[in-house]
């Protein structure tokens, strides 16, 4: 599985924040935004992810992240010229994904809990998986209705008169299908390749799974002032109460088996003094060698 951050946009909902740092890189309580979706492909033991941006931001996220290695992933990174959809990433990183499955995930989408995309990617063979998430505002998101039998039968962009309280968050796992579909996709009426028309068209073929996640499952976005604010207390409430971090990328790769022990101890050693070093050196390293003993 081929794995998709986009991090694209004016992230014109953030202005005047987003005048020198892109959306994705705004701090989420004590990391950058993208550290999140960036995690949560860790989390699934994806490691071959293309990155996704504006020629201007792109950069940035290069300088942020490097080659990958740390996380013991590779990283290709894409532009992508003009906002023409988030459908589009898939064209832009055709020949990464070559005749893999792919997920994508937005990076301005936060999830936290419970093990259901891990399993969801163990067991994707084929069609496209996605998830309906329980809002009270669907009406900003793809909305999906299900039937008695719980069986997804509409997806809509943005309706104004949603069908369901049901949105689509931000991560889409999909077979290679996904190239041909989005070159056959006429762009919407503000002129994108939607995601939603995607999903359509896998409903249409009878190959769309529909998953909704559980109730003690969050998915926050962060694309306005408050949902960014919002998504910061959220992380810090869990934080402090926990003793342990979300979105913690290194420590992610870890458990994943990514990155051995002694390399983690080596990047960790080569950060300045700061409660993400004081974490990953005490909860990851320290307590990796206690329980080796
Ligand atoms: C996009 C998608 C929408 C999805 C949402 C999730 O909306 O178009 O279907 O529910 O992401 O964050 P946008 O962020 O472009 O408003």
């Amino acid at each position: 599985m081929k794995g998709i951050i986009l991090a694209g946009g004016a992230g014109s909902r953030l202005y005047p924040l987003t005048l020198v740092a892109s959306k994705q890189l705004q701090p989420v309580y004590d990391k950058p935004m993208i550290y999140y979706p960036l995690t949560t492909l860790i989390e699934g033991g994806i490691r071959d992810i293309c990155i996704i941006s504006t020629p201007h931001d792109l950069p940035r996220f290069r300088q942020l992240l490097g080659d990958g290695s740390r996380f013991g992933l590779k990283f290709d990174y894409r532009e992508q010229a003009k906002p023409e959809g988030i459908a589009q990433a898939f064209l832009i990183a055709e020949n990464f994904i070559g005749h893999d499955n792919v997920t994508l995930i937005l990076g301005d989408n936060i999830f936290y809990g419970g093990d259901t995309f891990q399993r969801a990617f163990a067991e994707f063979k084929s069609g496209a998986t996605v998830f309906g998430y329980h809002v009270q505002d669907p009406e900003r998101y793809g909305v999906v209705e299900f039937d008695a039998n719980g069986k997804a039968v509409s997806i809509e962009e943005k309706p104004l008169l949603p069908k369901s309280n049901y949105a689509v968050p931000g991560l889409y796992i999909y077979d290679n299908e996904i190239i041909s579909i989005v070159k056959n996709l006429k762009p919407s009426a503000r002129g994108e390749l939607e995601i939603t028309a995607v999903n359509v068209e896998y409903l249409r073929r009878g190959t769309l799974r529909v998953q909704r996640l559980a109730r003690g499952f969050a998915w926050l976005d962060a694309g306005t002032s408050s949902s960014l604010h919002e998504a910061s207390a959220y992380v810090q409430t869990i934080e402090k109460r926990a003793g342990i971090k979300i979105g913690c990328p290194e420590e992610a790769a870890f458990q994943s088996g990514f990155v051995a022990l002694t390399a983690l101890e080596k990047i960790v050693g080569e950060m300045p003094n700061c409660e993400y070093r004081e974490y990953l050196a005490k909860e990851v390293v320290a307590e990796a060698k206690r329980l080796k003993k």
